[in-house]
């Protein structure tokens, strides 16, 4: 893939290694939401914003929480910090984070509100992300891969639905029974803009992108087929008409009997496993499809101890085959202790 205009270098690393399906040694290591509050640095900087939205618009301190997980523990990779919620404050809804209250959205519940959306991503309004990735990129070493990342259009729909967040999406999900066809207008203008984005994204200089569809697992086996695994098939496929290199992860989580149809069909570069999937049952059967990534339970690594070290290795060693890019199996919370981050960073690279 060719790096954009604005792109200073492009990584050449273990983790770009091991999404073309190469194995070589220790696995790439990351950690999902790598950047944020259990870090002391981020907290500082946090400040300096008023608003989340604030923080993620301004390049200079978006930069920063990007770089800081970088400098303290080297990780193969960096996540551009922002949020997947960006996307529908582009398609012109209010979106806001309440301190401590997690987001806040004007719900969409009627044709009148989508009618209210634009009809296409507002790239404008996003063009403090797109600087912040090429800044990133500008700073990063050339072994250290730069992430882009969206929502899937399930996830991000369920967020716009709800309004707030919640703890299993029961407004979207019901959204879904009582108003398919309004849904399936939502997912679609949502694939089209995640396709503009995750295409900026890679001009500016991203290596590879993520695509989180954090609550897919909240859906029954044919909801799931129909608004999370098709839309992702079809942004996955659209992108790549765009840039036929690109380089795409996907996090679905808990999808538990539909990770092999997701794995086979979605066209992803790897698959991201979650907390629940046991990781020699993936081995033998999502690893000879796509390259894997996870899946530590992030309670784990807050607990730390000698039981971290034991269930690190136990991932290691199943994913030993083939290529594996060592992750957590969802984000990072914010009561992690740093140490035990350290000591996780010391047990995959063999030196802990
Ligand atoms: O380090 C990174 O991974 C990059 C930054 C990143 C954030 N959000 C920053 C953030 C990424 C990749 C996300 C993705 C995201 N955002 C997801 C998908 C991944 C997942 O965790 O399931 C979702 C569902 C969201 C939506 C969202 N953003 C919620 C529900 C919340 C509130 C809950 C929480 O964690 O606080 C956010 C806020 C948010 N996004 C914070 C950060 C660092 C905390 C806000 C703060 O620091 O004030």
């Amino acid at each position: 893939m060719s790096p954009g205009p604005g792109a200073a270098q492009t990584a050449e690393g273990p983790f770009i290694q091991t999404l073309a399906g190469q194995r070589a040694g220790r696995p790439p290591l990351w950690l999902m939401r790598q950047a944020g509050r259990y870090l002391p640095e981020y907290r500082e900087i946090r400040g300096k914003a008023q608003s989340f939205l604030d923080f993620c618009f301004n390049p200079q301190l978006a930069t920063e929480a990007t770089l800081q997980p970088i400098r303290r523990f080297g990780f193969d990779a960096a996540i551009l910090f922002s949020d997947i919620l960006v996307v529908p404050y582009a398609l012109g809804q209010e979106v806001s984070f309440e301190s401590g209250e997690g987001p806040s959205l004007a719900p969409l519940q009627t044709a009148h509100d989508l009618a209210r959306l634009a009809a296409r991503l507002d790239l404008g309004r996003l063009a403090p992300v797109f600087e912040t990735v090429e800044r990133v990129r500008a700073s990063l070493p050339r072994a250290t891969a730069l992430i882009g990342f969206c929502g899937a259009p399930w996830t991000v729909a369920s967020y716009m639905i709800a309004g707030r967040a919640t703890s299993d999406q029961h407004p979207a999900r019901l959204f879904a029974y009582r108003e398919p066809e309004l849904l399936q207008r939502l997912i679609d203008l949502l694939v089209e803009a995640s396709v503009d984005y995750l295409d900026r994204q890679f001009e500016a200089g991203a290596d590879a992108v993520q695509i989180f569809d954090s609550w897919a697992g909240a859906l029954p086996a044919a909801e799931l087929a129909r608004w999370g695994l098709a839309p992702v098939t079809r942004l996955i496929r659209d992108l790549r008409l765009r840039r036929p290199g690109a380089r795409i992860i996907v996090f679905s989580r808990v999808v538990s009997s539909q990770l092999l149809e997701l794995a086979g069909t979605c066209g992803a570069d790897a698959i991201g496993l979650d907390t629940i999937v046991d990781p020699d049952w993936a081995a033998g059967a999502v690893q000879p499809i796509a390259p894997v990534q996870g899946n530590l339970d992030p309670l784990l690594l807050l607990a730390g101890g000698r039981g971290l070290d034991t269930v690190v290795d136990r991932i290691l060693a199943a994913f030993a085959g083939g290529p594996h890019i060592f992750n957590l199996g969802h984000g990072i919370l914010p009561d992690t202790p740093v140490e035990n981050v350290q000591q996780l960073v010391r047990r995959v690279r063999g030196s802990g």
